[in-house]
């Protein structure tokens, strides 16, 4: 039989995200190089202050079948270019797995795409809870003037695979028109094959 484990007590503070976290994984501009559609953009922030893109605060639980692991993110406002704010984004690794974002503070988008191309986005604002299924690729996007704050829950073998995005991209991209947030075809993407 496997060794138990203790019960975990976590607090979570809605407007700043896991207290006392484990880990914490900053991404900044210089993390995030050919994932924005205006790389010149991203060229000209990285000369000036690199700045924090987005930050997840996790709990070590263990990356097992079985346990749910759980983490918060938070995506700072800001726009390379016109694009937004956002997450590098990613499969999970054990592709038939799903994944829930809960939404506590600010808001954004969440991009799910399949390896197909096909596309779908859930607009999340406090309360909304998104829920991604097995086989969709998940990104999230601050649309908003504040952070953009989200709970994410998913199962402990999940894993982040990372590759299809950096290759090809996401099929779409949202940026800022009109002082809104439009979703558009991505310039820079390429269909996976097979
Ligand atoms: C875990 C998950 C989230 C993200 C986090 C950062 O499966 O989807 O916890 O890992 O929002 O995004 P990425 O991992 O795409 O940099
Ligand atoms: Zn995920």
């Amino acid at each position: 039989m496997e060794e138990l484990m203790e019960p975990v007590r976590t607090l979570i503070d809605f407007k700043k995200g896991v207290v006392n976290p484990d880990r914490i994984i900053e991404r900044r501009a210089s993390d995030m190089q050919g994932m924005y559609s205006d790389d010149l953009a991203l060229e000209k922030l990285l000369s000036q202050d690199n700045p924090l893109i987005y930050q997840v605060r996790e709990i070590n639980i263990p990356k097992k079948s079985g346990h749910i692991i759980y983490s918060t993110t938070i995506i700072y406002p800001g726009k390379v270019g016109k694009e937004y704010f956002m997450t590098k984004g990613h499969f999970h690794t054990r592709e038939d797995t799903a994944e829930i974002y809960f939404c506590l503070e600010g808001e954004g988008y969440l991009l799910m795409q399949t390896k197909q191309g096909k596309v779908s986005t859930i607009h999340m604002r406090p309360g909304v809870l998104g829920y991604i299924p097995p086989y969709w690729g998940h990104r999230t996007i601050n649309t908003g003037k504040k952070e953009f704050i989200f709970l994410a829950l998913f199962p402990g073998d999940a894993g982040h695979n990372y590759e299809v995005v950096e290759k090809h991209g996401f099929a779409q991209i949202m940026i800022e028109e009109n002082g809104k947030p439009i979703l558009k075809d991505n310039p820079k993407y390429t269909p996976v094959s097979g």
